[in-house]
């Protein structure tokens, strides 16, 4: 049976990355690598200083994977399934084209495997296509520890939860509890139900570039934004988060 391994590096400092998730990657034959085109150079570049840095294994070979773009209709999550199904079908020759049976491959995940991210879900789906696969998944340093490390915050208040959520679903209605926003594409801090709510925004972290801003989300909101479309066309790409907290007189 081929072997897959999972692997977290972290969100954006090579520094995050584990001694599991060393030994991890000095144990496969094969790294799939994501191409996702120019845009996201950046990110494949930090892949690529994290096999240079940490890998011993003198011979592993490198697959880059195209990968395809998903639609954008009213039916999103129609529109991710069938992206995912091609994304599946991607991976999945790749692995038989280039790991041999009793081969060791491995897919190295942004931050943590975890939070908002497809792979575990596509190597089910590969596996229940009829490719038999043994998975392991090595965890990584989400965004949402970075971000927390960044502002020296604790991510809750006293006995209290936090939702992990994404740009689109604030958009649709504001949570009640605190909240971290993860796949921001509609500037939500922006919005005028959160004028009032505490936010700790956070981008690019980990990296040298990191930048950080708090602050009352009224009060902020414009300067975020104004940073988000300089460092973007700057950088060609931006990853950006933030956690919120409705004001409480507690
Ligand atoms: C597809 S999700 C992947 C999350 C990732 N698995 C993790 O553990 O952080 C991508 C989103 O994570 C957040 N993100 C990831 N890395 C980041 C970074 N270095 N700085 C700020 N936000 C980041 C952004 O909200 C981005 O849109």
């Amino acid at each position: 049976m081929r072997r897959i391994l999972v692997i977290g590096i972290g969100a954006g400092n090579p520094d995050y990355v584990t001694v599991q998730a060393i030994d991890a990657m000095n144990r496969a034959d094969v790294f799939f690598l994501p191409d996702k085109g120019s845009e996201k150079a950046g990110l494949r570049a930090l892949r690529l200083e994290i096999l240079e840095r940490f890998v011993r294994n003198p011979t592993p070979r490198l697959v880059d994977i195209a990968v395809p773009s998903r639609a954008k209709s009213e039916r999103y999550l129609d529109d991710v399934d069938a992206w995912h199904g091609a994304l599946a079908a991607a991976y999945r020759a790749a692995i038989e084209a280039a790991l041999p049976e009793g081969g060791t491959g491995a897919l190295l995940v942004w931050g943590d495997p975890a939070l908002y991210d497809s792979m575990i879900r596509l190597v089910e789906r590969i596996e229940a296509g009829g490719l038999a696969l043994a998975c392991e998944v090595i965890p990584g340093i989400s965004s949402v520890q970075a971000l927390a490390a960044g502002h020296r915050i604790a991510l809750n208040r006293i006995g209290a939860p936090v939702l992990l959520t994404t740009g689109r679903r604030v958009a649709q209605a504001t949570p009640e509890e605190d909240f971290v926003v993860l796949l921001d594409g509609e500037e939500t801090f922006a919005r005028a139900e959160l004028a009032e709510h505490e936010v700790w925004w956070g981008a690019y972290l980990g990296t040298p570039d990191e930048v950080l801003v708090t602050g009352r989300a009224g009060d902020v909101a414009a300067e975020i934004s104004a940073l988000r479309k300089r460092l973007r066309a700057a950088k060609g790409w931006i990853m950006d988060t933030y956690l919120a907290r409705r004001h409480r007189p507690d």
